[in-house]
Order: structure tokens, then sequence, then C-alpha cells
């Protein structure tokens, strides 16, 4: 600890403002009994190093880290897990003696966050067709890496830009999945066979007119299908609203970004926190 006796943590972003974390992890020290700091800091990139390496001081457990710095601080990291090193992003630095570890909390925040509403768990290969993602940024890899590595389920991309979806499905080549990537157009989807769509494109964040799938037939999905908006900005999507206009479960973003933060509050404390209480804790706030 330091010399204050609280365990200290930090969100590195720029901008810093407006982020859910510090009430997250404020709720996680809380839940946990734990004395603890998280305190969002705006650090523009070329601050990003010198940031870091502060994190390696005694007491402090680590950070989180969003745009701009996702990918950026893979090189002043000592070590990066599976999940960082295969999504090319780290959304969690831990600290450990003096170390600092890389982590991607966001990819297992999803499959939790799906676990949760009862999709992806072991087993329903056999009656689970393709899942659907929207999107080719940062977010789409994380969600590539939960239905392709985790949930070893085909995976199709699809993006306004097709060429992007084109090389994310290409970055995947090598990668030993027992399940396919690739690129697709709307009209190519075998949508009767589809019973996920996760929508990794920022259409629709703080546009709640904005939807990734314009005029699209939702009754085409096959039963039981669920809508997963990473989006959580506004609650309601247009996504969300279309589909469930047509029956068709939908869920947004919250449980994800509840989870990511939980899994990164166990990597820094051991402690698990119930996803339940950040999920009040952003109510909340
Ligand atoms: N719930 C969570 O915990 C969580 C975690 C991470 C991210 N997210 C959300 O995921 C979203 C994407 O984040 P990111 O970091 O991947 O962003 P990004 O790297 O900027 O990528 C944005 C993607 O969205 C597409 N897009 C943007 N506007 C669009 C529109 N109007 N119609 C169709 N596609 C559009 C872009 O397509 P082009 O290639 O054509 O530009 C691109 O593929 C954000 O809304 C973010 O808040 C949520």
């Amino acid at each position: 600890m330091n010399p204050s006796g609280a365990l200290r943590a930090y969100l590195y972003a720029d901008p810093a403002a407006h982020s859910r974390s510090p009430a997250l992890h404020r709720a996680a020290f809380a839940h946990a009994g734990l004395p603890g700091e998280y305190t969002a800091l705006r650090v523009p990139a070329p601050d990003l190093p010198a940031a870091l390496a502060r994190l390696r001081t005694p007491g402090t457990l680590g950070a989180n880290l969003s745009l701009p710095h996702k990918e950026a601080a893979l090189p002043w990291l000592d070590e990066l897990s599976d999940a960082a090193r295969a999504v090319g992003a780290v959304n969690t630095v831990i600290h450990r003696g003096g170390r600092l570890i890389g982590e991607n909390t966001d990819a297992p925040g999803l499959l939790a966050a799906l676990h949760g509403l009862g999709v992806g768990a072991a087993g329903d290969r056999a009656v689970a067709g393709p899942v659907v993602v929207l999107g080719a940024g940062g977010a789409a890899r994380a969600a590539v890496y939960t239905a392709l590595i985790l949930m070893k389920r085909d995976v199709l991309i699809v993006n306004r830009t097709r060429v992007r979806a084109e090389e994310l499905a290409a970055s995947w080549a090598q990668a030993e999945a027992g399940a396919e990537v690739r690129a697709a157009d709307l009209a190519a989807v075998p949508w009767p066979q589809v019973r996920l769509i996760v929508n990794a494109s920022s259409a629709g964040l703080d546009a709640p007119g904005q939807t990734p799938l314009p005029g699209f037939d939702f009754s085409a999905l096959a039963p039981g299908a669920l809508v997963y908006d990473m989006v959580y900005s506004p609650r309601e999507t247009r996504l969300l609203q279309d589909a469930r206009a047509a029956g068709v479960r939908a869920e947004n973003g919250l449980g994800m970004l509840a989870h990511q933060a939980r899994l990164a509050f166990r990597a820094w404390t051991g402690v698990d926190v119930p996803a339940g209480a950040l999920l009040a804790a952003l109510e909340e706030a």
C-alpha cells in the first residue's frame, strides 16, 4: 500500500471525464470492503509511457485503458495475456511486484454477459449457426475473439467499410480456432441460421435514431436469436428497439461493461464482486 494506506487504480484515457469506470470500481472497492481509490485521468497520447511507468509504484493495482491507449500501450508492458495478445489491445494493466501485465477483459466480459443471457454455453455449437459481428474496429476484434476462440463459433464480419471487415477476418487466418471467420455483405449472410448478432460498431452511440441495420428484417433470424448491442448510451438504441419490435430478444452493452470491470477488479485484487452490484452502481450513477 502507499503511504495513505489506500490501494490505487486509474483510468487512463483521453477524454476521461465521462467514463463510467470510476462508478464501477468505487462500487467494487466498497463491496469488497477494501480501502481503494479509483481515479480517471486524462492522459494525452504522448504522456502514456510515463503514466504507465508510474503504475509500478507500490500500492498501485494498475489501470484501465481506454481510447486512445488500448493498442498504443502494448510495447510498454512487460507481459501480455493470451487474450490481450490475440485481440491486440489492452484494457487493463495489472501491476505485480514492479511488473506490468497487459490484460483484455472486454472479450471475456462479453462472454460473461452472453452467458448471463443463456447464450454461448459449451455444447450449443451443433444447433447454432454463425455469429454475426457488426463493425471492424477494436470492439469488433474483441467480439471476434469471443465468438471464434472462446465460443468456437463461425463468425461473419459485416462492416460499413467492407475492406476493413476483410482485413479483420484475414488477421485471424492463422488462429487455431476450429471455426472460421470471414467478411460478408448483409445479403450473403444465411440469416435463418443466425442466433446471435453482436453490434460492435459505434452506430447508435449517442445517436438514438441511428442503427447499423437500417431496414433489416429481424424476422429472418433463427428462432430464439439474440441481438447484443455493445453500445449502452443510449440504453435503448434504435437497433434494440427495431429487434424487439420484431419479437427478437435484444440487450444493450451494460452487462459487458459491468463484467469487464468485474474481471479487471478481480485481476487486481483477487476479489470477485458480483456483476449485479456493479450494474446497480451504474443505475445510481
Ligand atoms: N459495452 C462495452 O463494454 C463496450 C466495450 C468496448 C466498446 N464498446 C462500444 O463498441 C463500439 C465500437 O468501439 P470501437 O472502439 O471498436 O470503435 P472504432 O474502432 O472507432 O470502430 C467503429 C466501427 O463502427 C463502424 N461504424 C461507425 N459508425 C457507423 C455507422 N453509422 N453505421 C455503420 N457502422 C458504423 C465503423 O465502420 P467503418 O469501418 O466503416 O468506419 C467501425 O467498424 C463503441 O460504441 C463502444 O462504446 C462497448
